[in-house]
């Protein structure tokens, strides 16, 4: 069976991740409502995320750890990385928001990482050829760990892969009150460009909300 998959995301009015100061309290706090069994990020995402003392340059840093509590005792943290780019598990599983890790592995993944893996007795599920079949990985997840809600933390890159598979479920986008501009994709929604208007997808909204700061929540059921 496959999980409810929900994206989370913090935005400015133009839709991009970057360069406005998001409100990360704000931001984790709505995030620890959905209550998931995990929490699935790409490895760009964890790779940007702020590791023991060392702060990146980025502004882009909206992807710190979420809240400790009841819901990390039984979240899981799993990364997308079939390249076997993420080398800080160890760090990753010591931190008080989840429960354990666990990698995405494909058939690509360099054996040493898998061997990596099972010396440091890091949990992976290892689909698809090239890349990480993201369905087989969520039914995986979910036959193996019972996880039932997803919450994705990750960029536009991740975002849109599940998008575009029909893998997604909710869409949940705080506003920051402000415009960054700019070309490059950095947006919750990485994907081709489209031809005509077959492949937009459809949102109904579930709720709105608006925060102390000027943000505003927006929360929107996939059309399916
Ligand atoms: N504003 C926000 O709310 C927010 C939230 C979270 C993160 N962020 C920011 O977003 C940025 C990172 O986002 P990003 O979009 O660059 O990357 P990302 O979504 O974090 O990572 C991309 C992921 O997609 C995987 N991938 C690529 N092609 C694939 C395919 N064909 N099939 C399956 N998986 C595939 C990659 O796997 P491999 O590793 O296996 O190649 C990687 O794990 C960071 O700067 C982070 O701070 C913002």
């Amino acid at each position: 069976m496959l999980p409810r998959v929900i994206l989370h995301n913090m935005v400015s009015v133009d839709g991009r991740t970057d360069w406005f100061t998001p409100d990360i309290g704000l931001y984790y706090e709505i995030a620890s409502r959905f209550d998931e069994d995990a929490m699935l990020s790409g490895s760009n995402t964890i790779l940007a995320m702020p590791m023991e003392e060392e702060k990146p340059e980025e502004a882009d840093q909206i992807a710190e750890p979420p809240e400790t509590g009841a819901g990390a005792a039984r979240r899981l943290l799993v990364v997308v990385d079939s390249r076997g780019r993420v080398q800080n598990w160890q760090f990753l599983r010591k931190q008080p928001y989840w429960r354990d890790v666990v990698a995405l592995c494909s058939g690509t993944t360099p054996q040493s990482q898998l061997e990596y893996l099972e010396r440091e007795q890091v949990a992976y599920i290892v689909t698809g050829e090239e890349h990480v079949d993201l369905r087989a990985a969520l039914e995986e997840l979910n036959g193996r760990y019972g996880v039932q809600v997803v919450r994705v933390d990750s960029g536009g890159i991740l975002n849109g892969l599940l998008l575009q598979a029909g893998l997604v479920d909710e869409v949940s986008v705080l506003i920051d009150p402000s415009l960054v501009g700019g070309t490059s994709p950095r947006s919750i929604f990485t994907a081709p460009d489209l031809a005509s208007s077959e492949g937009v997808i459809g949102l109904k909204p579930m709720h709105l909300e608006r925060f102390e700061g000027d943000v505003v929540w927006l929360r929107y059921e996939v059309a399916k």
